[in-house]
């Protein structure tokens, strides 16, 4: 479908939206690592000096700037992530009752998806309010520590790590799906197996080829 050096395959992430994600992925798991230093005694030797620190607030900078470096990178995609990981139809509510049959890598008997499936709109919405929070409490951790209380500054760091730890097991899910789907190469090259679209993301599929025939794809 999507010329001739990609034959029998499709563009699912454009360039600009898989350095997003590479920045987003990178600064996450340095903020995980150095973060885990200070509250967590097997990996404190990492804050020893207090470098981590430094870095942790660099990656945080890093991160901050996803959803601005989206927008400005390519806003067509930042809309379509945000607007839909928040809509749901039938299709996806069933899909969730038969959640444990797509993560044994069984997709016959699924109920046909969009270009996210329903599993993947509750990862990317989740990610994307835990972020929020994260990033919140994280500029009220990082500038206004001397003006909260006590009580205040334990609340905030709790929701911080607490938001922390939601996004890690997140991750932990996404990393499982990307291996068994093996969809690797839909960040590493930008395009994936038609033929494995058409039973994973069968009205997505059905969408494209109506632009197609119809000259408006974008
Ligand atoms: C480090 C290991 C990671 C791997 C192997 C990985 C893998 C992937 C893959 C393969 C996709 C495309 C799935 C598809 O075909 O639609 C994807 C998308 C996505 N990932 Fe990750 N990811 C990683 C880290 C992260 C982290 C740390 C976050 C968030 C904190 C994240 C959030 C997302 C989001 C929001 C999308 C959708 C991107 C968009 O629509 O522009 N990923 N990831």
């Amino acid at each position: 479908m999507s010329g001739h050096d990609h034959e029998g395959e499709i563009l699912r992430y454009r360039t600009r939206q898989r350095i997003v994600h590479a920045v987003m992925a990178s600064s996450f798991l340095i903020l995980l690592i150095t973060g885990l230093a200070l509250v967590w005694g097997p990996l404190a030797f990492i804050a020893a000096g207090g470098w981590s620190r430094y870095l942790h607030r660099i990656a945080a900078v890093g991160f901050i700037s996803v959803p601005f470096l989206y927008i400005l990178l390519d806003r067509a995609g930042a809309r379509e992530v945000l607007v839909e990981s928040f809509q749901y139809d039938h299709d996806d509510v069933v899909w969730f009752k038969k959640m444990y049959r797509y993560a044994l890598g069984r997709t016959s008997d699924m109920p046909p998806q969009g270009r996210l499936n329903a599993g993947q709109k509750l990862h990317h919405s989740a990610v994307i309010i835990f972020s929020a929070v994260i990033v919140a409490t994280g500029i009220v951790l990082w500038g206004f520590k001397s003006s909260l209380s006590p009580t205040m500054l334990a609340w905030t760091a709790m929701i911080h790590d607490l938001s922390m730890l939601a996004l890690t097991l997140l991750l932990v899910g996404h990393v499982f799906f990307t291996y068994v789907y093996k969809a690797w190469s839909s960040m590493a090259t930008g395009y994936v197996p038609e033929d494995e679209m058409k039973l994973e993301h069968g009205k997505w599929v059905e969408e494209l080829e109506h632009q197609v025939a119809t000259g408006s794809e974008s």
